[in-house]
């Protein structure tokens, strides 16, 4: 049997680390798709390709390359065969992402490398926007994690901080609500949970306990 678990809130909720946390936990595939967008991302912009030409985009994608494979803490995330794991981390990238993944045409060619992944694990936690409504609209499990833009910024800003980046918290709030607006309105599929998805509200919850409320939901 192949079971999907779909994780997907917005930008800082903590839904990474929920979801490498749980497929550590249960042995599951994790998949990562919002590496994919940012792998595109950081092509786009070693190619000097505007985001805003689709016609350009579209065409770099035709001969790009991205493979997730499971590691240790999570996933590597490869384009052509180079590992671009921290180089697509970058708050830039994260823009970018978003940009292009405005695009319906764009979603589609990744939705469909994504669902091909689901359903070549056996198990597999998805993580992302859109896992639980468009690309496994069946998951057995949808989990949406939210939080307020405020505590996700300064869970960022606390972040950057700790790897000695300066940084000022006023800037990463922006950029969250930056990206949030970004992926709220997007034509075709805005971010939102699926009808049938437990919301989870991180806000005032430690790691633990978030992490223990997704188990509970799955255990059901
Ligand atoms: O989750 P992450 O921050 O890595 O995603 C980067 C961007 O990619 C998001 O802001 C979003 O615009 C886009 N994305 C998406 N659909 C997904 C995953 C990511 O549109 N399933």
């Amino acid at each position: 049997i192949n079971l999907i678990i779909a994780i997907d809130g917005p930008a800082g909720c903590g839904k990474s680390t929920i979801a490498k946390m749980i497929a550590k936990k249960l042995g599951y595939t994790y998949i990562d798709t919002g590496a994919m967008y940012r792998a595109v991302a950081l092509k786009l912009k070693r190619e000097n390709v505007n985001p805003d030409d689709l016609k350009a985009v579209l065409k770099v994608m035709e001969d790009t390359d991205i493979q997730l494979k499971t590691a240790e803490n999570g996933v590597k995330v490869f384009l052509d065969g180079e590992d671009v794991s921290d180089q697509i981390r970058t708050e830039e990238i994260g823009k970018m992402a978003s940009q292009i993944a405005r695009y319906p045409q764009v979603r589609k060619v990744l939705v469909k490398m994504q669902r091909h992944l689901g359903e070549k694990a056996k198990n597999a936690v998805i993580e992302g926007r859109d896992t639980g409504t468009v690309i496994f609209p069946d998951a057995d499990v949808k989990i949406f994690l939210t939080a307020k833009p405020e505590v996700r910024a300064e869970r960022r800003y606390k972040e950057l901080k700790e790897k000695g980046l300066d940084v000022s918290y006023e800037e990463i709030l922006k950029q969250v609500k930056e990206r949030d607006y970004l992926d709220e309105t997007r034509k075709d599929s805005p971010l939102k949970p699926a009808e049938d998805a437990v919301i989870i509200d991180t806000s005032n919850k430690s790691i633990e306990q978030v992490f223990n409320e997704v188990m509970e939901v799955i255990k059901r």
